[in-house]
């Protein structure tokens, strides 16, 4: 992580007294339909990335955002070492994008194939047409379990907005209907 960072903290999962099982925590969470972010960074000149539904909205002053990252993705290390990356909101155009940066065969330059990205004053990968990209830069990292939180505050936001967004939800993609 860029020396700006914090250090990274980690939460002892091993003495958890949480009683419901991974299986149907995760059942829960199904239920959940949640928009589709990819993340994206650049390290050394190379860019990577992955598709996430963990964001969330923390405080708009100062602006930040939280970011939960699989500690076994290829993007993690990345992620960490760079201290920066741009969260690209998805429309429901972009479902391929989001299938490419969620297959684990692919790596690196390779899911940038296929879309069109634009690299951000501060160097990051921006998706064209994405709802809104915001460019974030790690404040702290916290290990939990599998994966790291990535809090970070928010150096600029692109707002393309008009069309619908992609949705997660029981294991497929969608696109949002709105109501008439
Ligand atoms: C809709 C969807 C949402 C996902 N959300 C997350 C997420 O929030 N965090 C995460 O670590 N992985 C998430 N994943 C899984 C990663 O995209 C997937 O493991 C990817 O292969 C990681 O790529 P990498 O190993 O090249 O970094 C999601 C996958 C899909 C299809």
């Amino acid at each position: 992580m860029s020396s700006t960072s914090s250090a990274v903290r980690a939460v002892d999962c091993a003495t958890s007294t949480a009683g419901a099982s991974p299986e149907l925590f995760k059942a829960g969470m199904r239920q959940i339909a949640s928009t589709v972010s990819i993340i994206t960074t650049v390290l050394d000149g190379r860019r990577s990335g992955l598709t996430a539904t963990a964001v969330c909205s923390v405080c708009a002053d100062p602006p930040t955002l939280l970011v939960c990252v699989n500690q076994d993705s290829g993007t993690f290390a990345a992620l960490r070492e760079a201290g920066v990356f741009c969260v690209n909101v998805l429309a429901s155009a972009h479902a391929d994008a989001a299938m490419r940066f969620s297959d684990g065969a692919l790596k690196g330059e390779q899911k940038f194939e296929g879309d069109s990205w634009i690299t951000s004053a501060g160097g990051l990968p921006v998706l064209e047409g994405a709802l809104a990209s915001f460019e974030c830069r790690t404040v702290s990292l916290t290990e939990v379990g599998t994966h790291g939180l990535f809090l970070a505050q928010v150096s600029d936001v692109t707002v393309t907005g008009g069309a619908h967004p992609l949705l997660y939800f029981n294991r497929a993609l969608a696109g949002l209907q709105m109501q008439e």
